[in-house]
């Protein structure tokens, strides 16, 4: 396939997932999941009066914690059919802007202070000019803060899930849905595991996945098992995405030993 039909049917395949699952609540929408999110880089605290926008804002979970982190003012990006879900959801729209654009089309405004994507790049298979926009849009001095799969620490995970993604990214949603209520409790099982052994992403489990309800739980899974492009990055590559399109002092975090939190920031001259 393409990498723009790669991109046409992620942004397909979010906004129908979007739609079936679009609320925010519990430790999903919370700010202490953002405060695990973009540490140890930044604390919500350090967003406040700051100019931000947000790439690929599906439900605007994040957009709303940016919100209540004080931002001044957020732009929200969204491509999919889900946008109309993110401007119903934005809780104080007069601080918002939602723009119905992909991500390299973000204006190049040159004064915002921080722009996040989270859990995002990962799934555009060419994200240089979504890089590329950003970098645009920041003021010199602002950060671009990023968080992606990680290639280090899952490869037990990546084994396994890989090779059901050949099916399960083609998968309608009733079929993907009745998958992802099959495998829930053996997750389960695994994750009270996890409290006595070692076993593969066991941070994870235990600092992530465990907090979120039944229903938060099902929808992680369906969106490991339901884009049509999903990358996973290396230390290395993780940082050059960032280097590559301009960014100084990139600085990354393996976060719970199993994605990357990458910040970078835009050089003053
Ligand atoms: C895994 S979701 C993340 C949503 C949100 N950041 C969050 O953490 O809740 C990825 C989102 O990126 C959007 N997306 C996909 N391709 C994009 C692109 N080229 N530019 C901007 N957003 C894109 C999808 O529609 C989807 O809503």
């Amino acid at each position: 396939m393409s990498p723009n039909r790669h991109d046409d049917r992620t942004i397909k395949d979010f906004g129908e997932q979007w739609l079936k699952y679009s609320d925010n609540d519990g430790y999903y929408g919370s700010m202490e999941l953002f405060s695990d999110m973009i540490h140890p880089f930044l604390k919500p605290d350090e967003l406040k009066n700051c100019l931000v926008a947000e790439i690929g804002s599906g439900t605007g979970r994040i957009v709303n914690m940016l919100l209540t982190a004080g931002a001044k003012h957020v732009i929200a990006i969204e491509p999919s059919v889900a946008f109309e879900v993110l401007c119903a959801k934005v809780s104080e729209s007069e601080r918002v802007t939602c723009l119905k654009i992909t991500g390299n089309q973000l204006p190049a405004y040159g004064n915002l202070d921080y722009v996040f994507s989270i859990g995002v790049l990962h799934h555009i298979p060419d994200p240089t000019p979504v890089v590329e926009a950003v970098f645009r849009a920041l003021r010199p001095g602002g950060r671009f803060l990023v968080w992606l799969y990680g290639k280090e620490g899952n490869g037990f995970y990546l084994a396994f899930v890989m090779p059901l993604r050949v099916l399960t990214k083609r998968l309608p949603h009733f079929a993907l849905s009745a998958l992802v209520s099959m495998t829930y409790w053996p997750l389960l099982f695994y994750i009270k595991l996890c409290h006595k052994l070692a076993l593969p992403l066991r941070e994870y489990m235990l600092s992530v996945l465990e907090k979120m309800s039944p229903e938060k739980r099902r929808l992680i899974i369906y969106d490991q098992l339901n884009p049509a492009y999903a990358k996973y990055y290396t230390r290395h590559e993780a940082i050059k995405l960032l280097e590559d399109g301009g960014f100084i002092n990139v600085r990354i975090h393996h976060r719970h030993g199993y994605s990357w939190t990458v910040i970078g920031t835009k050089p003053l001259i």
